[in-house]
């Protein structure tokens, strides 16, 4: 038997929406053939595909990251702009391919108009300089009549694109990156960059690339850039990707500890230098790339497979827990992006003709759809297992948050055993359920179902109802699933 107790004036923090974000690099099939097919019966008049707008409206996503990822540390945004059919054909060296560059910023912008996401581009800060960037600020945001800002209305914008959000290189930390850069020397380009940057457009956030490589310098790495700009970095980034390599589901079910982990560390980092330094504005944790990614790993491009991973259940699961994950780290987690959104390492797979949602499609729907804007601080209690050193784990993951307008309660509940339903008891404390509350239940028949063109509905979300009275309701979480219960208080 578990336990779950609320207290609704037990607030965590508040919930950013743009925990919802998403990611879109140039890279296999995420855009060429993902979002973007001119000519195909599918698509629009921009040549983006219908379908696959359609999906990504289901999951309400709140931000959108481009063009990379490690594509971005060789591109020239220059030639992503302008006619088509001027634009050049380069090689491009972080996935061995060419890039023909026919979708650039403008169509970048108006994908994300289209799917009402706000634009966060990143700039190149491998090969590309900080006057690059600096330009790229200025041909998206220029008001002024500047060449820059002028060669925008040229290309048919006349309204300036107002991107808010940049990111200053990608995975500068790791060695697979054209540019890798030492603590020192990013910390300095960083400086140079966010202030040039800014001075094109002081209200723009910036986020710099902390932590992908978790087993080198990252505390050396974050006290640097936090002591060298402490005025300009508004997030700080962090990459990881999570798997079953071992296909030990037990194992796999653990990453929750990684990630709580991780989170609590880089707070406590950030906390210390800003104690440390009086650094009074607030850094926030930016998760800018996150997934489940071992499948299509290796160093060659048949190995990599263009990142076509393929999900299962317990990969829904793993997802879920992010989202509680962000939950429960509100407070300092404003933005997460999982990467990426189609075909690549994504919760939709197209073909020419069709697509179908992944397993962690659902999830990710569950969550964006029901969250409320504050964190509450779930006490919960019960069943427990055991992974490698770690000992007692709760079976059950929770979070969860308050929508206090509509005044509406959501509990998540990641049911972690493979075999055994889960019967709980929850209770409330500082207000009421009216009414009988709703379940939303993402399951699949077992741990390594799949959806595919020709099942594309393995797993999938069902609906229930849930009993309340007064302050406690009951419910019975299915084996390996995720929950999203929402009461009316
Ligand atoms: O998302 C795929 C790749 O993973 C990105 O290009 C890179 O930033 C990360 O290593």
């Amino acid at each position: 038997m578990n336990y779950i107790k609320i207290d609704l004036e037990r607030h965590l923090g508040q919930i950013h929406p743009h925990i919802f974000g998403g990611f879109a690099e140039h890279l296999g099939r995420c855009l060429y053939g993902g979002i973007y097919q001119p000519g195909s019966p599918l698509a629009d008049e921009r040549g983006f595909r219908r379908d696959v707008l359609a999906a990504l409206h289901r999951l309400q996503m709140t931000i959108m990251r481009y063009p990379g990822g490690n594509f971005v540390s060789g591109y020239h945004w220059r030639d992503g702009v302008g006619p088509v059919a001027d634009r050049p054909a380069r090689l491009e060296l972080a996935w061995r391919t060419v890039e023909p560059n026919h979708f650039g910023t403008n169509e970048f912008i108006q994908f994300c108009r289209q799917l009402n996401v706000d634009p966060f581009i990143v700039v190149n800060c491998g090969d590309g300089d900080m006057r690059e960037a600096r330009d790229w600020v200025e041909y998206c945001n220029g008001t002024q009549n500047t060449t820059l800002a002028n060669l925008r209305r040229q290309h048919g914008f006349a309204e300036p694109h107002q991107v808010k959000y940049w990111g200053i290189g990608n995975e500068i930390d790791g060695s697979w990156q054209i540019g890798y850069k030492t603590p020192e020397e990013y910390a300095r380009a960083y400086l140079e960059f966010a202030k040039v940057m800014k001075w094109v457009d002081p209200s723009i956030k910036l986020i710099a690339s902390a932590v992908s490589s978790w087993r080198a310098e990252y505390v050396e790495r974050i006290q640097l850039l936090i002591e060298q700009a402490p005025d300009l970095i508004d997030y700080l980034a962090l990459h990881w990707y999570v798997g079953n390599p071992e296909n030990d589901f037990a194992q796999y079910m653990a990453v929750s500890e990684l990630l709580e982990q991780r989170l609590s560390a880089i707070e406590g980092l950030i906390q210390a230098v800003r104690l440390q330094r009086g650094i009074t504005r607030p850094i926030a944790i930016a998760v800018d790339e996150w997934n489940v990614w071992y499948r299509m790993q290796g160093t060659t491009r048949e190995e990599l497979h263009d990142l076509e991973e393929k999900y299962n259940l317990e990969d829904a699961l793993v997802v879920a827990m992010h989202f509680n994950a962000f939950i429960r780290h509100a407070r300092s987690v404003k933005m997460a992006n999982i990467a990426q959104i189609v075909n690549v390492l994504a919760p939709i797979f197209t073909r020419p003709d069709d697509l179908f949602l992944q397993s962690i499609f659902h999830p990710f729907e569950l969550y964006s759809r029901n969250c409320g804007r504050i964190a509450l601080d779930a006490y919960w209690s019960g069943d427990t297992f055991s992974s490698g050193d770690y000992t007692a784990l709760r079976t059950l993951d929770v979070a969860a948050t308050l929508d206090d307008r509509a005044r509406k309660l959501s509990v998540f509940v990641v049911n972690r055993s493979a075999t055994q339903a889960q019967e709980t008891t929850l209770k409330l404390d500082g207000g009421q359920f009216t009414g009988t509350g709703c379940a939303w239940i993402v399951n699949g028949p077992d741990l390594k179902a799949e959806n595919s063109f020709t099942d594309p509905n393995r797993v999938g979300t069902t609906e229930a109802s849930v009993t309340t009275r007064s302050t406690s309701a009951n419910f019975t979480f299915e084996p390996h699933s995720v929950t999203a219960l929402s009461f009316d208080l």
